[in-house]
């Protein structure tokens, strides 16, 4: 039997308190599974850059990109200057790791709650595929007369041929894997955005002639924004850049279940392999909630659906399926949410234990 190195980071705030339920899940589900699953927990964040100064020494790091995937919760923490653990935590393994692709699906389960009047579970069913390593992300730039009343601050989009073909192919990829509508949107703003954007609609282009079974369109980035809130059952996959695809899917988020709900997969898809065995890192899309922090208050379902994540990526696809039948049966049970509302109504730890429950 295969053994999987699964590197835990349960980081800061709600982090550690959602990731708990999502392992008491994935735990439960190892009996059936065709490989085992090895959890390693590291102390990364705020308390160990509090203690040390630095968030992820270079031994620990070592040590994770050599698991096989990686489960985070979230780090961030009010102690700590902004930007600081996210930097030298997430965007250092994102950017590492070359994790180029950012899954984040959009999907309304039967009986939650979404803002926009009228659609239903049938209507908000949708996955984003947004580039993790480029466009404005990349950190080039620099200041021009800095602090001066003649300042000048310039922060480059970057967009390689290369990094934006191989979003692109995994995009196609993956609604064809799905089967659902068959159908691409590549999200951008060539009309204004003249070279970067021509850059994405031609390699849109050329790639769509390896998948002649998905029908392709390309919307504007503001379109796309007022569909999802006035028809959003347009919609099957979205392949788009980093900033676009940041913005959107905290709004393809709210419809849909909002951020307690909301999962994502970090993904190096092979393209050009990295240099370490770590492809993957799974998380839900929240930061660490440092207003909630310690009080049960948290949905843990966003880190329980990031879990079933991890296991498709595994090729655990059963088990991953019954993680996402639970959920839709926890949900079911009416005892969640509070009525008309992506509020919980049970603690932390209720939401994990209903879920197993119906494992
Ligand atoms: P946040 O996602 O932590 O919280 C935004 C709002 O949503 C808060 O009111 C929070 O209580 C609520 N919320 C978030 N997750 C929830 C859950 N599972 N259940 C119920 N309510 C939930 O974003 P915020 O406040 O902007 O950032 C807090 C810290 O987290 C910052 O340090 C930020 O940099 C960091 N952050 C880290 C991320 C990561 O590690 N992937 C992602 C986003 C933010
Ligand atoms: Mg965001």
């Amino acid at each position: 039997m295969k053994t999987h190195k699964i590197a835990v980071i349960s980081g800061d705030g709600i982090g550690p308190e959602v990731i708990k339920e999502g392992i008491k899940i994935l735990k439960k589900l190892s009996p059936s599974m065709q490989s085992k699953l090895d959890f390693i927990e590291y102390d990364l964040g705020a308390s160990q850059y509090l203690r040390t100064k630095e968030a992820m020494p270079q031994s620990v790091f070592q040590e994770v990109v050599s698991s096989d995937a990686i489960f985070l919760g979230a780090v961030g923490d009010p102690r700590v200057p902004p930007g600081i653990l996210e930097r030298e935590v997430l965007l250092k393994l994102r950017f590492d790791l070359d994790l180029y692709i950012n899954l984040r699906p959009c999907i309304l389960y039967e009986g939650v709650y979404t803002p926009i009047k009228q659609k239903t579970s049938q209507d908000i069913s949708f996955y984003v595929v947004r580039e993790n390593t480029e466009s404005v992300y990349a950190g080039m730039g620099g200041f021009f007369k800095k602090g001066t009343p003649d300042e000048v601050a310039v922060q480059e989009d970057i967009n390689t041929r290369k990094g934006v073909e191989r979003c692109i192919r995994y995009a196609f990829d993956f609604c064809q894997k799905r089967g659902y509508k068959n159908a691409l949107t590549l999200v951008d703003k060539a009309n204004v955005l003249t070279y970067a954007h021509n850059l994405w609609r031609r390699a849109f282009e050329e790639v769509s002639k390896e998948y002649p079974k998905v029908k392709t369109n390309a919307m504007y980035v503001d379109a796309v924004g007022m569909d999802f809130v006035r028809r959003p059952e347009i919609f099957d996959v979205l392949v788009t850049n980093n900033i676009f695809g940041d913005i959107l899917t905290d709004l393809g988020a709210i419809i849909s279940g909002g951020l307690g709900f909301a999962a994502s997969a970090n993904i190096n898809a092979g393209e050009q392999p990295s240099k370490y065995s770590c492809h993957a890192l799974f998380e839900p899309v929240h930061g660490s909630a440092p207003d909630i922090a310690g009080k049960g208050l948290a949905n843990p379902l966003a880190a329980i659906l990031a879990g079933k994540m991890l296991l498709q990526f595994l090729g655990e696809e059963s088990p991953a399926e019954r993680i996402d039948h639970a959920v839709r049966k926890a949900i079911q049970s009416g005892k969640i949410f509070k009525p008309e509302s992506s509020d919980t109504q049970i603690s932390t730890s209720a939401i994990g234990d209903l879920v197993f429950s119906f494992l």
